[in-house]
């Protein structure tokens, strides 16, 4: 039977109390970096030559969806009752509501050098030393609304802008395209200052800190943000019956894309899975 993924400000005492530790005891073990060290060996982008899986790609969103999957599966070896909690930065919209607080992902870093000094992932707690970075940091950072230029969190109507666009994904399938959910939502937009970064990008603008780069994953923020961004994926599809993930087919020699994208029945790196077998999770997780 399909299991829940919970609006992480629902969670109980217990529930929270049992994901942090499912999170601490993988990254004690050394698993967790090895979910950043993905991260940052698919952070390829459009600008470099290369197939792009993860980013500024259609295969941003099942990328992030099975990236997802096997973090779940190794916090629920830990303990079989997790399951990845979602941050709707639609509605938690302050620096001290749900996920920042003491019992859960801890608040913002400190003004001086922007290390987070509270809750679980704390430096000081020896628990979260960062090990792969793309900085040479240790500690976990974080200026959440970026004290010195600030920067809103995306809003409904933000979010409702990439779910009114019917398409997919569109032709040539990178951080330019200006039509399709998938770079609405991903979020690279044109223009100079904090207008250009929308939805996805925009929340880790918003976050700061270590959720600036490839190493993101390194804030377990990541996982929420992640959870809410797959959870509009599903909002479209169920809005959008009819379409599907795009491009069906690979693009051809003489396309400036050609393999440099993943089309609908091929794999998925670093995976044994095509888009089209990610498309429909509901027979694993569904939202609450
Ligand atoms: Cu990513
Ligand atoms: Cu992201």
């Amino acid at each position: 039977m399909a299991y829940t993924r919970k609006d992480v400000s629902t969670l109980t005492g217990a529930e929270r109390r049992r994901f942090v530790n499912a999170l601490l005891e993988i990254k004690r073990k050394g698993e967790y970096d090895e979910f950043v060290r993905m991260h940052i060996d698919h952070y390829v982008s459009d600008g470099e030559g290369g197939r792009r899986s993860a980013h500024m790609a259609p295969s941003f969103l099942p990328w992030h969806r099975r990236f997802l999957l096997d973090l779940e599966r190794a916090l629920q070896r830990v303990d079989s009752s997790v399951t990845v909690p979602y941050w709707d930065w639609t509605r938690d919209r302050t620096k001290t509501a749900a996920p920042w607080t003491p019992d859960l992902l801890g608040g913002n870093g400190r003004r001086s050098d922007h290390q987070v000094t509270t809750g679980p992932f704390a430096y000081a707690t020896g628990g979260w030393t960062i090990r792969e970075n793309v900085t040479d940091g240790e500690f976990l950072t974080r200026d959440l609304g970026r004290a010195a230029a600030p920067i809103g969190l995306p809003t409904t109507s933000d979010v409702e802008w990439a779910l009114q666009d019917p398409v997919y994904d569109s032709a040539p399938w990178d951080s330019t395209v200006t039509r399709g959910f998938r770079n609405k939502l991903e979020g690279w937009g044109t223009g100079s200052g904090s207008a250009a970064w929308r939805n996805h990008n925009r929340v880790h603008r918003w976050v700061g800190g270590v959720m600036l780069g490839g190493a993101s994953v390194n804030d377990p923020v990541f996982w929420l943000h992640h959870a809410f961004v797959d959870l509009l994926w599903t909002r479209w599809q169920s809005r959008h019956r009819e379409h599907r993930y795009l491009p069906a087919e690979p693009p051809g020699p003489r396309d400036s894309q050609h393999r440099r994208v993943v089309a609908r029945k091929e794999k998925l790196p670093p995976w044994n899975v095509t888009p089209d077998q990610l498309e429909d999770a509901s027979g694993i997780y569904r939202y609450a």
